[in-house]
């Protein structure tokens, strides 16, 4: 007999909303028109890109013109730090980031370090959060940038964004936040949150793979990635496609209402007391519990390995801080800098849950949890 299928790893990616799928379709089907083109066929697709754009800067309380489309969060956070980096350098050369930041962030900073920058790898606290006196700290005259994420994909800590965007500004330097996370889960409003510029991926929000955007606030200027002709407002050359956009648009509009989150924190704090109640000290809660995404719960098995709990959870979809490599156990990097011990870390398994998790679902998991924990490894 197969195991049932349980899927919580909803911070990896979500599936499709079917009325994102249903908004697409015509674009699949029948609107093939170059947005840019001046004729009839153009016609349809200009108008959904243009919707679709409002639906995202509605989402993130900002005017149409400061959304860029993209391929997704990774080149949303390139566009960001490439762009202000190279447009930027002979005011400054210094940016400040965390070093618990996605790839998609550290790699891009590795990549301007070749370059010339200098970068400023913030620590965080036990519970993944930074100290907005660190940042104090680290700024210089040459400062920039300063880019922390909005939310942790593996422990789901949200930062004081707010109090550090502010304090930036208070020096004249830019505040770019990764919102990939946090979008659909948490406000995100740009103005509320008083950063510069700010980066989504589309399929953390059920839309589909392949787009995201960057907010950029007016009168911020960015030097292109892609270089050609002058799509995008000139910040992203490439003809958009009205396909993708449509969907981001649509998940967009959906997301605005955070009521479902309401439900999923329930569940997600259902699962976190089953798993106490099983499992007493024998688990631990990684991440701020209260500073943290409604839909996360990454909990380490103290003594075990988080990658063979999930081996022996047949059928569930979820993710562990540790990897393997050459034949080893080693901590995710996320962990190791919230200075969390190893026999404890290596024991993490981050759930996260969606709009369509069940009661029943869950109470599945810790079931099958008790049942491979209670019997010898
Ligand atoms: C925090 C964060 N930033 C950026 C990304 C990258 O987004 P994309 O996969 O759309 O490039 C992810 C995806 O895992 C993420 O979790």
């Amino acid at each position: 007999m197969t195991a049932q299928r349980i899927y919580l790893d909803y911070n990896a990616s979500t599936p499709i909303d079917p009325a994102v799928a249903a908004a697409m379709k015509p674009f699949l089907d029948d609107h093939y028109g170059n947005p840019s083109s001046g004729h009839w066929a153009a016609a349809t697709a200009k108008a959904a890109l243009e919707t679709a754009r409002s639906q995202v800067a509605a989402l993130l309380g900002c005017q149409s013109d400061e959304i860029v489309f993209t391929s997704g969060g990774s080149e949303a956070n390139n566009l960001a730090l490439k762009g202000v980096f190279f447009t930027l350098r002979d005011k400054g050369d210094h940016i400040i980031t965390t070093q618990i930041e996605h790839p998609a962030i550290i790699e891009p900073c590795r990549f301007l370090e070749r370059l010339g920058a200098r970068m400023s790898y913030l620590p965080v606290d036990g519970t993944g959060r930074i100290d907005p006196d660190d940042l104090r700290r680290a700024i210089t005259s040459r400062t920039i940038l300063v880019s922390f994420m909005h939310a942790n994909n593996e422990v789901g800590t949200i930062q004081p964004i707010e109090d550090c965007a502010r304090m930036a500004h208070e020096h004249g330097i830019l505040f770019h936040t990764d919102a990939a996370q946090s979008i659909g889960k948490v406000p995100t409003g740009v103005n509320e949150l008083g950063v510069d510029l700010l980066s989504i991926a589309g399929h953390k929000v059920y839309a589909p793979k392949g787009v995201g955007a960057l907010f950029v606030r007016r009168g911020v200027l960015l030097e292109p990635l892609i270089h050609g002709a002058g799509h995008e407002g000139g910040r992203r050359a490439g003809t958009e496609s009205a396909l993708l956009a449509v969907g981001l648009g649509k998940a967009c509009e959906l997301a605005r209402d955070l009521k479902s989150m309401d439900r999923v924190r329930t569940l997600r704090d259902h699962f976190w007391k089953q798993l106490q109640n099983q499992f007493g000290n024998r688990v631990a809660l990684n991440g701020h519990s209260t500073h943290r995404l409604p839909n996360t719960l990454n909990v380490s098995f103290v003594g075990r390995i988080g990658a063979e709990i999930l081996g022996r959870l047949d059928g569930v979809a979820a993710s562990t801080g540790s990897a393997c490599h050459s034949g080893r156990i080693e901590l995710s990097p996320v962990l190791k800098v919230m200075s969390i011990a190893p026999e404890v870390g290596m024991g993490a398994v981050r759930f996260s849950l969606g709009r369509t998790t069940t009661r029943d679902e869950i109470d599945t998991v810790v079931e099958r949890l008790t049942n491979i924990l209670t019997t010898a490894v």
